[in-house]
C-alpha cells in the first residue's frame, strides 16, 4: 500500500515506511481549504491546512510512502486518527517524478466540501490572516504553512505552487508586521 502526501505527510513523518517517492497527482490542485481545529486550531478559532481540490488542469507534488508489508492496517488506522478532522480516503494514480517509472495507485486523504471542518475559498490575505494567528495542540499553524512551502522547494525546486508560495511570503509579511496580525 502507498500512501500519498501533499501537506503535513510531507514534512512529518510520524509512521514507518518501506520506501518514498517524489513525484505528483493529476486533476487535482492543493489549497489552504480545510479547517484544522486539532492541530493548527481549537474549535472556534480554526487553522487553516491544505487539502485537494478537483481541477482538470491541476497537477500536485508530494511524496508517495509504501508502507511496510503486514503493517499497512495499523498504519493506516493511526492516519486515519492524525487525519480525523475531516478527511476521508480516496485514491488516485501516481506518477514518480522519475518518468521511467510506471505510475500507481496510492491512498490519499482529501478534507471535501462536505466535512464539517471545509472552510472553502477566501482571499489570500485573509486566509494569510488567519494562518499568523491560529494555534492548536500540534502547534502554530505558520510551522504548518513554513514546513510545508520549504519542503515543497527542496524536494521539487520546479513546482510552482502560487497559492502555497503567495501565502508564505503574505504571512512572512504580516510576522514583520506584528500590528497588522490582529486587525479584522
Ligand atoms: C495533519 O496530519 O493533518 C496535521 C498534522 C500537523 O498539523 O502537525
Amino acid at each position: 500500500m502507498w500512501v500519498f502526501g501533499y501537506g503535513s505527510l510531507i514534512w512529518k513523518v510520524d509512521f514507518p515506511f518501506e520506501e518514498k517517492m517524489v513525484g505528483y497527482v493529476r486533476c487535482y490542485c492543493r489549497r489552504f481549504w480545510q479547517g484544522s481545529t486539532d492541530h493548527r486550531g481549537v474549535p472556534g478559532k480554526p487553522g487553516r491546512v491544505v487539502t485537494l481540490v478537483e481541477d482538470p488542469e491541476g497537477c500536485v507534488w508530494g511524496v508517495a510512502y509504501r508502507l511496510p508489508e503486514g503493517k499497512e492496517e495499523e498504519i493506516k488506522a493511526c492516519l486515519d486518527f492524525r487525519e480525523k478532522g475531516g478527511y476521508r480516503t480516496t485514491t488516485a494514480d501516481f506518477y514518480p517524478k522519475d518518468p521511467s517509472l510506471q505510475p500507481f495507485s496510492a491512498l490519499i486523504y482529501i478534507g471535501t466540501c462536505d466535512n464539517p471542518n471545509y472552510l472553502g475559498p477566501a482571499p489570500l490575505e485573509d486566509i494569510a490572516l488567519q494562518i499568523s494567528n491560529a494555534a492548536g495542540p500540534s502547534g502554530r499553524n505558520t510551522e504548518y504553512l513554513f514546513e510545508l512551502a520549504n519542503s515543497m522547494r527542496n524536494l521539487i525546486p520546479e513546482d510552482s505552487d502560487e497559492h502555497l508560495f503567495s501565502l508564505e511570503k503574505l504571512v512572512k509579511a504580516l510576522l514583520e508586521k506584528p500590528q497588522n496580525l490582529n486587525c479584522r
